[in-house]
């Protein structure tokens, strides 16, 4: 749900995000939403995204599931990195880059004037290619940090938070004995699970992934995918890979986004992982997924 920034005009009821807001007015009496539309997380709509004048990505519509893992893929350059970052204003740190579409959390515009995106992305949070915990931090500080960026908490409320974090993350028993060594003593796998509870420490909804295990050797690999099938019960993640067998295994649904003539990425076909691997509509998703081009 996204941080309720603004106060509704006077003499108004409050209206819960996420059961109200850009989705389709209830119709009739007894008309609830509909199990598919409870379902959805994030909606995208004609999203565009350029740097610049240079549009790299161009009409993207997708509904993202609760509780399910999506996977991106696509050759290299054709946005995938580009619309991730997106979702949770990511792309607002990059000079020039910017939006035009919509993009919904819960039935919420995230690009609404008075949401604040540093909030936003304690609901949508975000995994990078590099784990990048932070150097001068120990395991303990590291899943902490946000924590402590978006409010006070006590000593042992942080415990507590740091524990659940990191058994969440599937790194507990390996650092429970030394949680006060610096985050970049662990290993690349170990410290990519470490930023995983970083972000998870904060409570996210929804968790952005950017190929967040192709610097990983392929046994840290398989505990990253672990991982991300034991996550997906309570969180919807959106993961990049350019690696087709692991969206094979851990995702529900594939977006597959390819590159028009004048280099915009866009969506060319989104659907249940299965179909778009054995059976897709499009042309172009056989060639890539059974490897012709990309
Ligand atoms: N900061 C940036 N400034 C300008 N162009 C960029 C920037 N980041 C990415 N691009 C361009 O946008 C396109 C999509 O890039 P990206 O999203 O990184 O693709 P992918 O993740 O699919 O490899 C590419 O043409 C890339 O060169
Ligand atoms: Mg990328």
């Amino acid at each position: 749900m996204i941080p309720d920034t603004q106060q509704p005009p006077a003499g108004t009821a409050a209206q819960p995000v996420g059961t109200s807001g850009t989705r389709a007015a209830p119709g009739a009496a007894g008309d609830g939403p509909t199990t598919a539309a409870a379902d959805i997380k994030v909606e995208v709509r004609d999203l565009d995204v350029y740097y610049g004048t240079f549009r790299a990505v161009k009409g993207v519509n997708a509904s993202i599931r609760a509780r399910s893992v999506t996977a991106i893929i696509g050759p290299s350059g054709c946005g995938k990195s580009t619309f991730l970052r997106t979702l949770n204003r990511m792309h607002e740190l990059t000079p020039k880059a910017r939006v035009d579409g919509k993009v919904l959390l819960d039935g919420a515009d995230v690009y609404d004037p008075a949401v604040d995106p540093v909030r936003l992305r304690r609901y949508i949070g975000m995994v990078f290619q590099r784990p990048n915990p932070f150097p001068t931090m120990s395991i303990y500080d590291n899943v902490v940090a946000g924590v402590k960026l978006v409010g006070r908490a006590g000593r042992s409320e942080l415990d507590e938070t740091v524990e659940r974090s990191l058994k969440r993350a599937a790194l507990w028993d390996e650092v429970k004995d030394k949680l006060r060594q610096p985050g970049t003593s662990l290993s690349g796998g170990q410290q990519q699970r470490l930023c995983i509870a970083r972000a998870i420490a904060v409570e996210p909804e929804v968790i952005l992934m950017d190929e967040p295990a192709s610097a990983l050797d392929p046994v840290a690999t398989l505990r990253i995918e672990e991982l991300i099938a034991q996550l997906r019960e309570n969180y919807a993640i959106v993961i990049v890979t350019h690696n087709m067998q692991q969206a094979g295994r851990v995702s529900d649904e594939t977006a597959f986004f390819s590159m028009d003539e004048d280099r915009a990425g866009y969506l060319v076909e989104f659907g249940p992982t299965r179909e778009i691997f054995t059976n897709p509509r499009e042309r172009l998703t056989e060639d890539y997924v059974s490897g012709r081009f990309g």
